[in-house]
Parts: structure tokens; sequence; C-alpha cells
């Protein structure tokens, strides 16, 4: 994929997992057996990005500790004769170059991809947010055919979209598709809209493709009623402008994991705990036995 770069945003408060997330970034939480930042990087780095640049903001210096090579660490499993162990921490020697900047306040998702307008230049590139896996231990390739598309289409932003039920297009931003076909032209969109007033089903999925053209929409763009900066309100001010907003179907087996309740949460840490290669048969066994004995 020509698009090298990545901005993942991690500043968010994750008020929706208190106490979970008090003194820790939700981005960290576990799901099995890693923190949810770190599948999110190792789908990035499956399409192709090399430069990942981190909106952190308070209590989310753990993110940075993660990501760095632990050199005292490795040589006391090396001593202690645990090698198995140093391949748990592979993931530290990624060839993925990481930078971190800090949003001063978290005054939105919009507000804090400004952050990273001059380490985008005048290239395009994908927003990845912290807090979402898409697909099954994090198998999507969708962000390297969302490239393509943005190549493709020359449009100015791409977007993953993925159908969910009517109950719950309340809570995420929701698109007018102008066809039913899986890639198509974006008419309008929507954030957290009612049942009623939304235009379709398909949420954005956590995944995007911009042109530079983003930072001065955002610019543009008022903050809402919360005093944030919404992304979706940016983008919508593209199309108003004429522009191409193309949206990208995820297929099923890449449906998205979005940890940002705790009922996501519980979901997404069920699923890819029971599908452990190493823990899930026993764990389903367990299961199984304990739902048995409890009906
Ligand atoms: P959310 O919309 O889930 O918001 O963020 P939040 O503040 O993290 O969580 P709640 O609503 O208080 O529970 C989606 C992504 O955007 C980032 C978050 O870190 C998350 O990865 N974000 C959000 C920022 O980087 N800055 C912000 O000001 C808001």
């Amino acid at each position: 994929m020509a698009i090298k770069n990545a901005i993942v945003p991690v500043a968010g408060l994750g008020t929706r997992l208190l106490p979970a997330t008090k003194s820790q970034p939700k981005e960290m939480l576990p799901v099995g057996k890693k923190p949810v930042v770190q599948y999110v990087v190792e789908e990035l780095e499956n399409c192709g990005i090399e430069r990942i640049l981190f909106v952190t903001g308070r209590n989310k210096t753990s993110i940075e500790n993660h990501f760095d090579v632990d050199h005292e660490l490795m040589r006391l499993l090396r001593e202690t004769g645990r090698e198995e162990l140093i391949d748990e921490l592979k993931y530290e020697q990624m060839a993925v170059h990481f930078l971190y900047t800090r949003q001063r306040r978290p005054r939105g998702l919009g507000d804090a991809i400004l952050y990273g307008e001059s380490f985008a230049g005048r290239e395009p590139f994908v927003v990845a947010l912290g807090d979402s896996i898409l697909g099954l231990h994090a198998q999507s390739h969708v962000v390297r055919g969302m490239g393509e598309v943005y190549e493709q289409r020359r449009a100015v932003c791409v977007i993953a979209v993925e159908e969910v039920p009517v109950d719950m297009v309340s809570a995420y931003g929701v698109v007018k598709p102008q066809s039913g076909d899986d890639v198509f032209v974006v008419e309008d969109l929507i954030e957290k809209p009612s049942p009623a007033e939304a235009p379709s089903r398909l949420a954005i999925a956590a995944r995007y493709v911009f042109s530079p053209r983003i930072f001065e929409a955002l610019r543009e763009t008022p903050p809402d009623r919360r005093g944030e900066v919404q992304l979706t309100d940016a983008i919508r001010r593209l199309i108003r402008q004429g522009e191409q907003v193309i949206g990208v179907r995820l297929r099923a087996a890449e449906s998205r994991y979005d940890i940002g309740s705790f009922e996501s949460y519980f979901n997404a840490f069920m699923e890819f705990a029971l599908t452990d290669p190493e823990h899930g048969a026993k764990l389903r066994q367990r299961l199984e036995r304990w739902l048995h004995e409890t009906h």
C-alpha cells in the first residue's frame, strides 16, 4: 500500500469503562492475551503502515512503555531460561516507527486528529481508533483495501462501515450510502442518530483513510454542545464542498470489536479467550459445564 502513515488517537477519557479506566487507558485493557492497542498496531503493520503517531493524553504513558523494547526484562527471561516468553515480546521488534504527541485536553476525536497535521504533511494517511479491533485476533486487511479505493476513486476520505442492529445506531456515526454496493459513495453522515433519524444501519467502524484536506475541514468545524470537535462533522463538511467520500463495508470475518462499553468489552474478551489456541478449548468446556449447572 502506498499509504505509510497512521494516526492512532488514544486520548479519550474512557468514562464508560470506569472504574477500570480510572488510572489506566482503556486502550491498554487486555482482550485475551494482548492489550487492545497492540492488536490495532499489528493490524496496521500487516497492512503496510510504517509510521504510527499516537495522540495520547494524561494517564496514557503505559502505551508508550508497552511499545518500548524492555532490555532488562529480556535479559531476565533469558537468564532464567524462559526463552518461550521472549516470543511473547516479539511485537517490540516490529519495524513500525512510533511517535507520540499529547492532546492537551480531550476535546473530541476531531480535535485529536488535528494534532497529527505536521506528522501527515502532504501525504494521505490512515486513522485507526485505538479502542477497536477489526476481525477476530485482528485478522483484517481492510485498511490496505481502503488505501487502494482511495487512489482508484480519487477520494478525499474512505470510511470503513459495518451494519449494526437498529437499536445500536445511536452509539455510532452512521452513513447514508448512495447504493447497496460494498464500495459506495457516502451522501451524508450523522453522529449518533436516533433510530428514527438514522439514514441506514451502516455504522462507521473505526478505520479511515484521509487526504490532508481533512485538517482544513477540522479547523473550520465548530465544537458541538459538549465542546468536542466531531470528526463526522468535518467529513460532512467535505461532502458539502463536493468532495468524494467513499464507504467500504467490512466483510463478515472483519467485524469490529469496539471495547468502549462494558457490554462490548466483555463480548470481545469472551470471544478472543474462547478462541485462544492454548486456553480456548478448556475454557469452553468449563463454560459449558457452568451454564449447564446454573440452568
Ligand atoms: P470515544 O468516542 O469512545 O470517547 O473515543 P472516549 O472519551 O474515549 O470514551 P467515553 O465516551 O468517555 O467512554 C473513540 C476514540 O477516540 C479517542 C479515544 O481514545 C478512542 O480511541 N479520543 C476521543 C481521543 O483521542 N480524544 C478525544 O478527545 C476523544
